[in-house]
């Protein structure tokens, strides 16, 4: 026994790669390139967050000072959070349950920081249950604009349109319950193959499309009105509210705080630079969601509506596009079709942990556990579904000043968003940078160039936990 043991080690020790992190037993299997990677994480980033939610709370802090300081999260928290927890899941290699508790292990440090992992399963499935009525909206619109419904539409019809399907709590619920069986039908089966090559051409044509709708916009007349909403800053209009709705997006839009990357990164092969790809998904993400941005606003002010519309602006606007432009009816079924497509490879990876999590712990069979996880995530969609209808007067924190004006749905988006996905960034950050040694995600981030390992550090350690923890501080005073 102890020659064969040794005889392995010794077998390890001279891999050739020579990071300390070969010691590592169990890897399972990994994505088949970087571009695979790059292709599943972006999917996750790449949803409603950027086309739905950045325009309409862009919209709502006024823009331009609320742009600029949601881009420089991105650029100084979002990014290093990401390098993290893309390196915390290579170096561990499996669900961010087991990575975190792997890890904490073999640097001898408190098991209490495995917390991070649950909070993040626990906040994915809260953001399924709101996620999936807006994805319903999305999947209600692409019948409705297949149908000619906006062929033609004048603003206040369009506008019509819109409150008629928030005003039904049956259709809502309906599609609420299409969008969550789409959801459930890919990961019970596992995510895999197919998707990866469907998400390499949607993802593309989304892009595609949402370029003809920037140029459509160009046309407008409006543009440069558009363009100033979103890109000159006016720091009066954003408020310490503000600052945090654009930290709290930043997390969201590229899907961190939940160990979502550390599950995608504990597929990625080594030798991949976590550094380029960490960038080149942010800069994705960060490009739909200006695009977006830039082709809704113009028609904003060309059709003389208000930009605080709220949750549906998107649904609003580009109707407005579709109904006037040739071949409209395909193009707006086309958008929309695509929209469902983002939403849906995002939904899979806010399903995932928790399935994953039954399947290794519970020993629930993939199939019994997506299935009851997304029924349970439907039954409590239905209270933020209502609250733009039935329920919309319900007030569930109203004793609390803070929560006063806030519905189902604004408190769900508010609590995780604003709340959650930060506080577990900030703990991963302070995790990474002050508790771990350092010598345990050198190996994944240095890339043989010290600078970039020290950069990364100096960011993680100084500037995320303390922009996080400024931005609550001021909150709460
Ligand atoms: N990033 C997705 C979007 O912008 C939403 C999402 C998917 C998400 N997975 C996540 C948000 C994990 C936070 C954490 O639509």
């Amino acid at each position: 026994m102890t020659d064969i043991d040794s005889t392995a080690d010794g077998l390890r020790a001279a891999a050739p790669s020579g990071s300390a992190s070969d010691a590592a037993p169990v890897r399972h299997a990994q994505w088949s390139s970087r571009l695979a990677f790059i292709l599943a994480a972006t999917g996750s980033a790449v949803g409603l967050g950027n086309i739905w939610k950045f325009p309409y709370i862009t919209g709502e802090y006024g823009g331009g000072a609320f742009v600029l300081v949601y881009l420089a999260c991105i650029a100084v928290i979002g990014i290093p959070i990401m390098m993290a927890e893309v390196a915390l899941g290579r170096r561990g290699g499996q669900s961010p349950i087991n990575t975190m508790r792997r890890i904490l292990r073999e640097d001898g440090r408190s098991r209490h920081w495995a917390l991070i992992g649950w909070l993040g399963v626990a906040a994915a499935f809260l953001i399924l249950t709101f996620y999936s009525v807006i994805g319903g909206w999305a999947v209600a619109y692409v019948v409705r604009a297949g149908g000619g419904a906006f062929s033609g539409a004048s603003s206040d019809g369009i506008a019509a349109l819109f409150s008629g399907l928030l005003a039904s709590p049956g259709e809502l619920l309906f599609w609420h319950g299409v969008f969550m069986a789409l959801t459930v039908a890919v990961v019970a089966r596992g995510v895999s193959g197919g998707l990866e090559r469907a998400t390499s051409i949607l993802m593309p044509a989304l892009f595609v499309i949402l370029l003809v709708l920037v140029g459509y916009a160009l046309a407008s007349g409006h543009f440069s009105q558009g363009l100033r909403f979103l890109f000159s800053p006016d720091f009066s209009k954003i408020g310490v509210g503000g600052v945090l709705a654009a930290l709290g997006h930043a997390f969201f839009t590229l899907s961190l705080g939940m160990g979502v990357m550390i599950a995608y990164g504990s597929y990625l092969p080594r030798g991949v630079s976590i550094t380029r790809t960490a960038v080149s998904v942010s800069v994705m993400d960060t490009t739909v969601a200006l695009l977006a941005g830039l082709a809704i606003f113009p028609l904003v002010y060309a059709n003389g509506l208000e930009p605080s519309a709220g949750p549906g602006l998107v649904f609003k606007t580009l109707p407005l596009a579709f109904g006037q432009m040739p071949l409209g009816g395909l193009f707006g079924a086309a958008f929309f079709v695509l929209l469902v497509f983002a939403a849906w490879t995002s939904s899979i990876s806010l399903l995932e942990p928790l399935v994953e999590w039954l399947e290794e712990h519970r020993g629930v069979r993939r199939g019994i556990a997506a299935a009851a996880a997304g029924i349970v995530a439907w039954v409590i969609g239905i209270a933020s579904a209502l609250s733009f209808n039935l329920w919309a007067d319900v007030r569930p924190l109203g004793m609390f000043a803070a929560f006063a004006d806030k519905g189902i749905f604004d408190l769900l988006d508010y609590l995780t968003a604003n709340l959650m996905l930060p506080l577990v960034g900030l703990a991963t950050a302070v995790f990474a940078g002050w508790v771990l040694s350092p010598r345990i995600l050198e190996g994944e981030l240095s890339e043989g160039r010290g600078h970039v390992f020290r950069l990364w550090r100096f960011l993680i350690r100084w500037v995320s936990p303390v922009a996080v923890a400024a931005v609550f501080w001021h909150n709460l005073g």
